[in-house]
């Protein structure tokens, strides 16, 4: 079984509300089907929950009640995004069913603090494809906060022990330096945990790199303590999601899960 992450920069336009890139979607929905593998979806948020979220800082726990609308709203808008992604499933025959984080995922200041897994597990288990997303759910210390998609890779992969873990972005990988900024930027193939670190490092020196990646690699880092492989794609390159679900060589990043 393969976790996979839609990134929402990948499958909205981030620059505009709720725009969905139903082209793109359309077409790893249909890599995913061609693949014939087993397979949990995970998508963010993108445009459809970032902006708002952000409006109402919905990050930083229950300060006000003028937010309780705003919840409301951004569950609204990811669902309404996360129902986008099923059509795109459904119109090619794959059985995706939706699990909201916000039924089945509790934090307590932006850490887990209650998560079903079993109801993922029971779903793949009758043939289903389960789809999760970026969301904003209860926390018992904060009230509520956001709880990213990345973060639903890390629970998932604990839980459920995939074969591999693969975030689609919109770069090739991740890179020795920001490729936005630095022409000399490259693209690391393959790693372990032991040696991000020193991608960190040298990242933080040339200041070079937005928290979303940062936080990412702290992810995949703890991914990749469990024993779980992951995969770093680009979403907008033709059959990259294809190639790496059916093992073949592609441009992308591999780090390697190391044994603790
Ligand atoms: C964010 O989810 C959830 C909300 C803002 C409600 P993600 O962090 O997984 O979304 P992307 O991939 O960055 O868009």
């Amino acid at each position: 079984m393969y976790i996979i992450k839609l990134g929402g920069s990948v499958i909205t336009d981030k620059t505009k509300e709720n725009c969905f890139k139903q082209k793109i979607a359309d077409d790893l929905v249909r890599q995913i089907k061609k693949s014939k593998k087993e397979t949990i979806i995970i998508h963010g948020a993108g445009s459809f929950g970032h902006i708002i979220a952000d409006k109402y800082k919905l990050n930083e726990g229950h300060i006000s009640v003028d937010q309780l609308i705003g919840l409301s709203l951004t569950q609204g808008m990811v669902q309404k995004l996360n129902s986008l992604v099923l059509d795109s499933l459904h119109n090619i025959g794959i059985p995706g069913v939706s699990i909201p984080p916000h039924s089945c995922l509790i934090l307590k200041n932006h850490k887990p603090f209650s998560f079903n897994h079993i109801i993922f597990k029971d779903y793949l288990d009758n043939g289903f494809t389960p789809v999760t997303f970026g969301d904003v759910v209860l926390d018992k210390q904060l009230g509520f906060s956001i709880c990213s998609g990345d973060l639903l890779m890390l629970l998932l992969a604990e839980n459920l022990k995939p074969e591999k873990t693969i975030f689609v972005i919109d770069e090739d990988g991740i890179y020795t330096s920001n490729p936005k900024q630095d022409i000399n930027a490259e693209l690391i193939e393959s790693t372990t945990i032991d040696q991000i670190d020193e991608y960190i490092t040298s990242r933080d020196k040339h200041t070079d790199v937005t928290g979303g990646m940062q936080g990412k690699i702290s992810t995949i880092k703890k991914i990749a303590k469990l024993g779980t492989d992951t995969i770093l794609l680009n979403g907008n390159k033709p059959d990259r999601l294809f190639k790496v679900l059916i093992g073949e060589k592609t441009r992308c990043t591999n780090i390697s899960g190391g044994h603790k």
